[in-house]
């Protein structure tokens, strides 16, 4: 493990769909001040080796050390890859577990990440067997120092009322797309809230159309002097989510940064939670 292992910061830039692009934009990202890294052993969506080229090139000119990033990474069942498998699929689950995390270990080069999410259960309705199998691979992988915390993304309440059913050990971390249409998630979000456990956020604005149109928002934005990228976000902090993004263009990343540390009032959060849904 880091020695000195960095709180979770406030925004998370992710890595999926950038191919070749990726090591320079990770090496962006980092500069334009993102400390938090999401990345999955899923070479389908995510080049991880490219994010570790871009850490590297981060490290090289003196920009962070290991130590000062969060570093998160997946594993993904061979339902959701294509061929290129960072494990063998005769192996079983748990030994996959391992030699997904050991892959992704390799790619970033480092001896451990801040957190290992399951990047969606086995059923899109219920936590099943190969689930808890593949959760007590994450939890052994944790106890052997590989990863310091444990998530799961794309589940629904039902999904995390069964795993604690099933499990003594919640997870610390939930990553889930949040459409408005669905308040927000706001029932995952609660569970999450109730238990200490960080929601993460993705697609807040390819999902939300419709919220970055609205008249409000755009009230708001122009208040603040802000865009309505940045309102979405700065909503996003206020109702204690931990966003990502995963914008390619700089002057979007700085946008990004500065729209989660905007201040926006109680009545505001309010009319933005059930703004749509
Ligand atoms: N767990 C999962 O299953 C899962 C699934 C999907 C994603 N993720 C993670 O979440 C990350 C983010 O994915 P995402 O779906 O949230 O978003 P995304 O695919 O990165 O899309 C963000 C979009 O918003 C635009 N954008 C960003 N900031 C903007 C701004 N300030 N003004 C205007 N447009 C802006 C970007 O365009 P520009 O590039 O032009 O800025 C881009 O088109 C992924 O990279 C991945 O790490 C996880």
């Amino acid at each position: 493990m880091p020695s000195q292992v960095p709180r979770i910061p406030d925004f998370l830039y992710g890595t999926a769909w950038k191919e070749d692009r990726t090591a320079a934009l990770t090496e962006l990202a980092i500069r334009a001040g993102f400390r938090g890294i999401d990345t999955a052993n899923q070479r389908r969506h995510y080049f991880e080796a490219g994010v570790g080229e871009g850490l590297a090139a981060a490290y090289r000119a003196g920009i962070v050390t290991r130590a000062d990033l969060f570093l998160q990474t997946k594993f993904t069942y061979q339902r959701g890859q294509d061929h290129r498998l960072p494990y063998d699929p005769s192996a079983s689950l748990s030994e996959q577990v391992a030699q997904s995390l050991a892959g992704s270990l390799e790619h970033l080069d480092c001896d451990a990440v801040d957190s290992f999410v399951l990047h969606g259960p086995s059923s899109n309705y219920d936590w099943t067997e190969d689930d808890a199998e593949v959760w007590e691979a994450m939890r052994r992988e944790r106890d052997a120092g590989h990863t310091r915390l444990l998530g799961v993304s794309n589940v629904l309440l039902r999904h995390l009322e069964q795993m604690a059913d099933a499990h003594a050990e919640p997870p610390a971390i939930v990553q889930n797309r949040c459409y408005a249409r669905l308040g927000w998630d706001r029932e995952v979000r609660l569970f999450c809230r109730e238990r200490n456990i960080v929601y993460q956020g993705f697609s807040l604005l390819t999902a939300n159309v419709e919220v970055l149109r609205h008249p409000l928002i755009a009230q708001l934005a122009a208040r603040l002097g802000a865009n309505p990228a940045q309102i979405v976000f700065a909503f996003a902090h206020a109702t204690g989510m931990l966003p990502l993004t995963g914008t390619s263009n700089a002057e979007h990343m700085k946008l990004d940064l500065a729209g989660a540390g905007l201040a926006l009032s109680a009545e505001a959060v309010e009319a933005i939670e059930s703004l749509v849904g």
